[in-house]
């Protein structure tokens, strides 16, 4: 989404500004074009060598310089430019920017642009909920400025408030959500189900499975950067939250279930990728299960017992059987209108006989697509960065696609749900 999409970077001058250039580099590593305004307090703390050492693009300082090419170049800048991004925007500047002041390369360019602003302010806590700052950030946010919250957290005072410049993972997720407004998926919501479930046997143990939650966050991330209103279903993971996805945490196959049912109310799309657990132990003992302890349990001659699994319901099967029912009624002279008809995909991870084991899911599930990997191999599948998938259709088409990075495949698959929802 960042490939040759021209981001101006404009830096003030606060302490935070270090933090910019990691973003600059981020950036740069994307694929972006990345051109970088300091204003004159913001060489004080880093220098701009810095900066074009990241972007590998000059950067943009004086408006006065003797030659006057700044003067064109601020115009040519902010008519190129995808994005403004201003951090650390501090006090000073959102006053300018809120009240149209001119006076130096980076205000002056976010005057002559038409592009999206984005704004990261960053400062003490005291500037920062001064009624002053919160007034301009109103006019801007009114304006139709993004503005990115900063964080609680230690300051540069030492004192703990409100006013720290997030993470550049956070500032990279809002300028892709900037970008992809008007993406592919714009105005659609879809609903991506990610990592594996746990089954609980006890307050400290629990039957689960190997999945990492790569590929759902992947698609959640990719749907995003495409302009979807994303709702993110995730079993416990080690993965930050994409910024900008309404990330719901569930454990249980039966809160994914009645998670899922909750989201797909309002959805268009529903991606199951989530290794939602076929069974959960029958009873849960309500005390950790001690060694040799006999509650509730046959214990055999060796000291094992077995654990008695119940069934868990099969979400997509049950989605399926409601979209028969509804579509039943629809045939009916006089029935219900035709609600928004949910585009159902479906994952099948399997270690031997993928094709004809896909193919009954696809069929058995109802479903427009199914995507089937062989989590055998090592480049594809749980905990790996990389998948092979083959990618089934309902009018039982087949694509084959090469090993590819889990966003690559996240790309693939909605460039096939783009034309299914056309
Ligand atoms: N799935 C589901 N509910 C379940 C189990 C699976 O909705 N209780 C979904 C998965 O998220 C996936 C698809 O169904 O998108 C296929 O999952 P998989 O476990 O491969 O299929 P099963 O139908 O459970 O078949 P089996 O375990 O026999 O391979």
């Amino acid at each position: 989404m960042l490939l040759n999409r021209r981001v101006l970077v404009g830096i003030c001058g606060g302490i935070a500004s270090y933090k910019a250039v990691e973003l600059v580099s981020r950036l740069q590593q994307a694929g972006a074009l990345v051109d970088v305004i300091m204003s004159e307090r913001a060489e004080e703390f880093v220098r701009p060598l810095a900066f074009s050492t990241m972007s590998h693009r000059p950067v943009y300082t004086d408006l006065w310089e003797p030659s006057g090419r700044a003067a064109e170049t601020h115009i040519a800048l902010g008519e190129d430019a995808d994005v403004l991004v201003v951090l650390p925007a501090t006090a000073n500047t959102l006053a300018k920017l809120a009240h149209g002041i001119a006076d130096n390369m980076l205000t002056a360019v976010a005057l002559a642009t038409k592009a999206p602003l984005v704004l990261a302010p960053a400062m003490h806590h005291t500037m920062y909920t001064h009624p002053a700052t919160q007034a301009n950030l109103a006019i801007l946010r009114e304006r139709g400025a993004f503005i990115i919250e900063p964080e609680v957290g230690q300051l540069a005072s030492g004192e703990v408030g409100i006013g720290r410049l997030p993470d550049s993972s956070v500032l990279l997720g809002a300028i892709q959500v900037v970008l992809g407004r008007n993406g592919d998926l714009a105005g659609r919501r879809v609903v991506v189900t990610a990592g594996g479930t746990q089954e609980p046997i006890d307050p400290v143990r629990f039957v689960g499975n190997r999945s990492s939650g790569k590929m759902g966050y992947a698609l959640a991330t990719e749907a995003r950067d495409r302009g979807a209103d994303v709702i993110l279903i995730s079993g416990p993971v080690a993965l930050d939250a994409p910024y900008g996805v309404d990330v719901r945490r569930v454990e249980t196959a039966l809160q994914m279930r009645d998670a899922v049912f909750d989201a797909v109310e309002e959805a268009d799309v529903l991606v199951m990728s989530g290794a939602v657990a076929d069974y959960r132990p029958a009873e849960v003992a309500p005390q950790k299960l001690k060694k040799g302890g006999k509650e509730a349990r046959e214990v055999d001659a060796e000291g094992g017992f077995a654990l008695r699994l119940a069934r868990n319901p099969d979400i997509l099967g049950e989605l399926a059987a409601a979209s028969q029912q509804s579509e039943a009624v629809e045939r009916i002279p006089g029935g219900n209108r035709p609600r928004r008809r949910l585009v159902r995909i479906g994952f099948a991870a399997e270690t031997s006989d993928v094709l004809t084991n896909a193919r009954g899911k696809l069929a058995a599930k109802r479903l427009d697509l199914l995507i089937a990997n062989d989590v055998s191999r090592s480049d594809s599948g749980f905990g790996s960065e990389t998948n092979k998938v083959y990618i089934f259709h309902a009018d039982e088409t087949m694509e084959d696609l090469p090993v590819m990075p889990k966003t690559g495949v996240a790309a693939a698959i909605w460039d096939r749900v783009v034309h299914l929802l056309s």
